[in-house]
């Protein structure tokens, strides 16, 4: 694997490999890599010539100082994680590569900085404003702004997200698309370990006996989705909250059973809707999301 810190000589890199007429297939991460990202290279490799991922912890996108400075740091790690799973090319650059200094000023003022766009307008209508975008004001302008500039500089064929982060990759889907870039977001499932929580870096922050605990997410999620047709939307909501109580150091930030195109949540859906319950909660410091797709319901109750 070919490892690349300044975005100049990985430029020049890549115009060899486009010259070559070779597929691009992008993993951006922030490294704490784990068995999801090891999922996205692996279905990259099967579909594209040559695998590249990032490594940036993205400043912009953490609208908690303290999250950032907690966001695990495993390069080393990383590193033997990416070469064993085939990837072929690491771009891990400096923040001072990826952002002007005026960049990082307004995002410490906390003004959202649209430039990312291009000029262009760019509406992700309601997308934004529910879940995370309500309870993490400038998260996704930080997502988008990175991951623009990621795109720009890599131009992949195809870029592979995990659908644990399910509202991120439907806003990215939207912003490549409002950008006219003819990059194929590729929607990969959630990994769980064997007690069914989902793969995530901020797992790693979690002690043995709360991994225990946050196994009791996933049953919840799964427990729903069975009852999906037997109760209403606000039984099954309420049943769900029942059972995330009883996890005792769970506190609940939302749980919503939404529309899966627009995110809007949903009270009473008709037959063909294709719903996904989505789920954010503390369990002492650390933040957890986790989400499962419903069938469409099979009789409106
Ligand atoms: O999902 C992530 O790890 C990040 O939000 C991403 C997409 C790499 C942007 O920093």
């Amino acid at each position: 694997m070919i490892i690349f810190k300044s975005k100049i000589k990985f430029k020049s890199h890549l115009q060899e490999v486009k010259n070559q007429q070779q597929s691009i297939g992008f993993v951006p991460t922030m490294g704490a890599l784990h068995k999801g990202h090891i999922s996205l290279i692996e279905k990259a490799k099967t579909e594209c010539d040559v695998v590249i991922a990032s490594i940036f912890v993205n400043p912009t996108q953490f609208n908690n100082l303290s999250d950032l400075d907690k966001y695990p740091r495993t390069f080393e790690q990383d590193c033997e994680i990416l070469i064993k799973a085939g990837c072929d090319i690491l771009f891990a650059p400096e923040i001072s590569e990826m952002y002007s200094k005026e960049e990082i000023e307004l995002k410490q003022q906390n003004i959202e900085d649209k430039s990312w766009a291009k000029g262009k307008t760019v509406d992700f209508g309601s997308l934004a404003n529910v879940m995370e975008g309500l309870r993490r004001p400038g998260h996704f302008n930080g997502v988008v702004q990175i991951v623009s500039k990621l795109f720009r500089v890599v131009e992949p064929n195809r870029a592979y997200f995990g659908q644990k982060d399910f509202q991120q990759l439907m806003i990215i889907k939207k912003m490549a698309q409002q950008l006219e870039m003819p990059i194929e977001i590729v929607a990969c499932p959630i990994v769980r370990d064997q007690n069914g929580l989902a793969m995530s870096s901020r797992n790693k922050r979690l002690s043995l006996d709360e991994k225990e605990k946050a196994a009791l997410i996933s049953k919840t999620l799964f427990n729903i989705k069975a009852l999906q047709n037997e109760k209403s939307i606000s039984e099954l909501k309420a049943i769900a909250i029942q059972q995330l109580k009883a996890g005792d150091q769970f506190e609940v930030e939302y749980f919503e059973i939404s529309d899966i195109e627009t995110l809007q949540p949903v009270t009473s859906p008709n037959s063909t809707q294709q719903l996904i319950v989505c789920v954010a909660l503390r369990l002492g410091e650390v933040r957890l999301i986790d989400n499962i797709i419903l069938s469409p319901i099979k009789q409106a109750v």
